[in-house]
């Protein structure tokens, strides 16, 4: 019989899967929208508020890392640094299967990860449109508060809570369309309600109320996404 641990992560695969729709598609779109999320402003914030805090061999964290795209890139322009990143389905696992020399990936459900990592030991963690994707995040963020170092940063961008017209905005299905047919309209609302889980302010709560302190919280794309930086207290 499985142990609880491997039917978890079985179980968080699954859900994946269903959420991503088509794997390897959306590992390749993972690759060709990465500028976007990981843009200028992205840069700017990391040399203000990121950059500041590694030490000389830092250790970064890339929680839901996908294909690895961050872990490479943060690689060149730290090459002191160990880059790791979290992720469980197998498609991204697959496709981040040859990182260069210094980057790694712990195969690991965000929904319990027990990181083999020391206490105190991690100096940025970043969380890009990963904690949407998950039924809760408290045990990831304990599991953060634990490993940062004091005065770490928890960089968290994603999906927050927005009216359903601003979400069908993006949508290129006739959902009022009575020939829609029902199964595009249940995957939709599905997606809307994965994509609309927490707001702004709650993500702020759960990072108060596990250790962090919030230094900033600013809305992105007219308020359907939003990005905070907190501090380990
Ligand atoms: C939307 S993608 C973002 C990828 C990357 N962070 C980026 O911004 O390019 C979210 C990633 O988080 C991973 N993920 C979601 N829930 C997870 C969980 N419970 N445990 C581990 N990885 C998870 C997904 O498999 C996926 O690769």
């Amino acid at each position: 019989m499985k142990d609880k641990f491997q039917q978890n992560l079985q179980q968080t695969q699954t859900m994946l899967a269903k959420h991503h729709r088509d794997g390897e598609a959306f590992v390749q779109l993972m690759k060709d929208t990465y500028t976007g999320r990981f843009n200028d402003d992205f840069w700017d914030l990391w040399n203000t508020r990121m950059a500041p805090v590694l030490s000389e061999s830092p250790v970064i964290l890339d929680l839901g890392t996908g294909p690895g795209t961050f872990l490479r890139d943060i690689r060149k322009r730290h090459p002191q640094a160990r880059a790791i990143g979290v992720e469980c389905a197998e498609y991204m696992l697959a496709a981040a299967n040859d990182l260069p020399e210094g980057c790694e990936i712990i195969t690991a459900d965000l929904h319990d990860p027990q990181l083999p990592l020391a206490d105190n030991s991690v100096d940025v963690v970043v969380a890009s449109v990963v904690l949407h994707e998950m039924h809760q995040p408290v045990r990831t963020l304990q599991e953060m508060q634990r490993c940062l170092k004091p005065g770490g940063i928890f960089y968290v961008m994603d999906w927050v809570r927005a009216p359903l017209a601003q979400y069908l905005a993006d949508s290129e299905l006739a959902v009022f369309d009575r020939q829609t047919p029902g199964e595009e309209l249940e995957d939709l609302f599905i997606h809307f309600i994965e994509h609309n889980r927490f707001s702004i302010d709650d993500l702020a709560f759960m990072l108060e109320n596990t250790g962090f302190h919030v230094l900033e919280k600013t809305p992105l794309k007219e308020g359907r996404m939003a990005r905070l930086v907190a501090e380990k207290k």
